[in-house]
């Protein structure tokens, strides 16, 4: 499997390019913004982009969608229907955050409508690149849509911005959840396996295991449906 990681966005977002080294397939997973090196790796690399795969809708995840869209116009562009919304709301986000009109053009975030989603990820689905299949599992709690992507031959999740190294996502956001998240990265993300290497939507790339037992949001006495800190 090829991974390979832009650094974009105000932000600090993590991009990648994720492909199957035999078939050359591709999918870019969450482009930030516009990227000249993350373009010229797709072409220099003599990858197929077959998908921009979107885990969620904030914009420092789906900013570099419409160009990404128009350089590989045959890329699908996927994202899960409970966070469509929140995708075409991107020209307004900014705001939402508290950015204000005289800041966006610093920011690179003056942006315009993004191209329509041409499908929406199925939790439970199997979702093949070359060789690689990816099992997309619904992760709600961080926005009501966010999906991570499985891969379970080399063992790799990426995980978006449900769960990072020693941290987890925000909640405080329109559609965030803390109950729910925490469900959702012990449901959908720790259960996948020890083993498997969790690629965050921000910061460096981490283990289950490592978080699973060191990570401050998700070990200690806290289990839902228990009740609190029994
Ligand atoms: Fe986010």
């Amino acid at each position: 499997m090829i991974i390979q990681r832009f650094v974009l966005t105000a932000f600090q977002q993590n991009t990648r390019i994720i492909a199957c080294d035999e078939t050359r397939q591709a999918i870019c997973i969450d482009p930030g913004e516009q990227s000249n090196e993350l373009e010229s790796f797709i072409r220099d690399s003599g990858l197929t982009l077959q998908a921009v795969a979107l885990t969620h809708g904030h914009l420092d995840h789906i900013g570099g969608t419409s160009a990404l869209h128009e350089a590989f116009p045959n890329a699908e562009i996927i994202i899960h229907q409970d966070d469509e919304d929140m995708y075409y709301s991107l020209p307004a986000q900014p705001m939402m955050l508290g950015i204000g009109p005289d800041q966006l053009r610093a920011l690179g975030m003056e942006y315009a409508d993004p191209p329509a989603v041409t499908r929406n990820w199925e939790h439970g689905e199997i979702y093949e690149v070359g060789r690689l299949k990816f099992s997309v599992r619904h992760c709600p709690g961080h926005t009501r849509g966010h999906v991570v992507l499985a891969e379970e031959s080399e063992r790799n999740v990426f995980v978006g911005d449900c769960l990072f190294s020693g941290s987890i996502g925000r909640t405080d956001l329109p559609g965030g959840n803390y109950e729910q998240l925490i469900d959702s990265i012990n449901s959908q993300i720790l259960s996948l396996g020890d083993d498997f290497t969790v690629y965050s939507g921000h910061g460096p790339e981490t283990t289950v295991r490592r978080e699973r037992t060191a990570n401050p949001f998700l070990i200690g006495t806290y289990r839902l449906g228990k009740g609190k800190y029994l």
